[in-house]
């Protein structure tokens, strides 16, 4: 598919970043976990298997924007349902990053779009979130 043509003196968009590969992502198992910039502040980031798919997010809940997982990499509730945020329990559909349940009302998680390739899992990088090497420098 063809991209579309770039404004005069906008920035090249960043191509697909590698996160890892496949198999490391079992389907309901442990997130993978990654730094990213979000306007140039460091983030982090997770992605996980659920129903075949990858879904990748900003670690950051809608309720108050501080990292949700009980153990590093561990997002889901016990029924491997839901993501469940561990500090007041916020309730998020893994597939959409919607809040279904708990104090994180009409919000929803930041999505990442990821792809997978030839075994590897790759995830797009956007104007407003970059990989953390990218920008260190800030
Ligand atoms: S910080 Fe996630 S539910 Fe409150």
């Amino acid at each position: 598919m063809a991209e579309p043509p770039l404004a005069a003196g906008a920035p090249a968009p960043p191509g697909p970043e590698p996160l890892c590969r496949s198999q490391d992502l079992v389907e309901r198992g442990r997130a993978w976990v990654w730094s990213v910039l979000q306007y140039g502040q460091p983030v982090r980031a997770f992605a996980l298997r659920f129903d075949g798919r990858v879904h990748a997010y900003l670690n950051r809940c809608a309720h108050v924007p501080t990292e949700m997982d009980w153990q590093p990499g561990e997002f889901l509730d016990s029924d491997r349902r839901w993501i469940l945020c561990s500090i007041h329990g916020a309730t998020y559909d893994p597939a959409s990053g919607r809040c279904v349940g708990g104090p994180c009302g009409r919000g929803r998680l930041t999505p990442i779009a990821t792809e997978e390739r030839d075994g590897a899992v790759l995830w797009q990088p956007t104007r407003d979130i970059r990989p953390a090497a990218a920008g260190s420098a800030a």
